[in-house]
């Protein structure tokens, strides 16, 4: 394959690592910058140049977008994309795990374990969010912060008010996290490609520091994950639309605590501490991926009127309750059930002869005008308990 390798730096350690997997495999890489990159919007004929040529064909791309030029480096993922060229990460599984916000919205709705986390705008309303999260020690973090820069430990309530008041008045954003104290000064790195973790390291903070990062001199070690660690990882990977990522999680008394998904994790670290070749694992994947390649739901299925997605929750008052897919009458209606949420379990592709239970949530293609009849009005939306 041709591939191109989007990469600002051809002499840093992940861009040389991916260069030589790739020609390893036999394939034919090409390091291209970003940044030299023009887009051509134009109807029909989706189009890049770069340094002002016309761009030669590629059959995939690895992007290795930095955290400096998200918006632009997203926008030429996004054109390969539209031109057809299979790419290793996805534009939006990149700008979604960009913002830190963003990311545990997503995260927090599956379960997977995440320290609590409050957004706040108002002066008002930054006593309270802390006193919310138990008070000090809690976490202060830059939106869009990378390598531990942005990422501030406060140790009283009135000294992390005044941080969060400085960086507001500054116009930055900024999350207020729960502290997670059992893990001080080191996580967990897991890296996914497609849906399994290829390798994983423990890093350590230097000192008192409690950033772990290893751009802060934090030092790493192999570490063997347990399945709980495992699933986590490649579920969060998975949310936020990643077939590559890094994942870092604080070890919690109860187990993983997600914190954030990278889309171009670095590859030094964990192949030394690891001894394993990452980026041969990533190339590999790219070979399969390029035979079937991901596709944008939402631009595919407006194509027929009246046909999408829709999520069905199998309340109280529903009639179906008991009933095998086919009794239900899906299929006569023009519904596909696509999977079936069960507490934690999804049950995809479920067979006619399946039981629909009380709690399911029933992922489904169809007549959305007909989905309607098989949802339970409730007047109010009850929000979800703590468990
Ligand atoms: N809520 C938290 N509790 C304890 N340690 C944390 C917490 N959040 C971050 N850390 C530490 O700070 C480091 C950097 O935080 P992270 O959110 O990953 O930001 P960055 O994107 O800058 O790496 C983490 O690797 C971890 O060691
Ligand atoms: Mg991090």
């Amino acid at each position: 394959m041709k591939i191109a390798i989007l990469s600002r730096g051809p002499k840093l350690y992940s861009t040389k690592r991916l260069r030589e997997a790739c020609k390893d495999r036999g394939h034919d890489a090409k390091v291209l910058n970003s940044m030299d990159f023009s887009i051509n919007v134009e109807e029909g004929y989706p189009d890049l140049l770069y340094k002002n040529r016309r761009l030669p064909n590629f059959d995939a791309v690895i992007p290795r977008i930095g955290a400096s030029i998200t918006f632009f480096g997203t926008a030429i993922v996004r054109q390969f994309e539209q031109m057809g060229v299979c790419c290793l990460n996805s534009s939006l599984g990149i700008i979604t795990s960009r913002d830190k916000l963003f990311s545990v919205q997503f995260l927090a709705r599956h379960n997977l374990g995440i320290p609590q986390t409050i957004f706040v705008k108002e002066r008002a309303a930054i006593l309270p969010a802390i006193q919310k999260l138990g008070g000090a020690p809690v976490v202060i973090k830059l939106i869009e912060g990378t390598q531990g820069i942005g990422v501030i430990l406060a140790d009283t309530d009135t000294v992390a008010e005044a941080i969060i008041e400085t960086l507001h008045s500054k116009k930055q954003n900024v999350l207020i996290q729960q502290y997670v104290s059992e893990s001080k000064g080191k996580d967990i790195r897991a890296i996914v490609v497609g849906n399994k973790v290829v390798a994983s390291m423990r890093r350590r903070a230097k000192g008192d520091e409690f950033r772990s990062n290893v751009h802060r001199g934090g030092t790493v070690e192999n570490v063997q994950l347990n399945e709980k660690y495992e699933k986590a990882a490649i579920r969060a990977a998975q949310i936020m639309g990643l077939s590559v990522a890094g994942v870092d999680m604080l070890e919690g008394k109860r187990g993983p605590m997600i914190m954030e998904v990278n889309s171009s994790p670095g590859l030094e670290g964990i192949e030394k501490a690891t001894g394993i070749d990452v980026a041969s694992e990533m190339v590999q994947f790219l070979e399969r991926q390029c035979n079937i390649p991901e596709i944008d739901l939402r631009q595919r299925l407006t194509q027929d009127k009246g046909y999408g997605v829709a999520e069905i929750h199998i309340m109280k008052n529903s009639d179906i309750i008991g009933k095998t897919v086919s009794e239900a009458g899906f299929r006569e209606r023009d519904i596909v059930i696509m999977s079936i949420k069960r507490k934690r379990t999804t049950i995809s592709n479920p067979k006619a002869t399946r039981e629909i239970l009380l709690g399911d949530t029933l992922l489904c293609f169809g007549k959305l005008e007909n989905m309607e009849s098989f949802i339970v009005k409730s007047r109010t939306r009850r929000r979800r308990k703590k468990e």
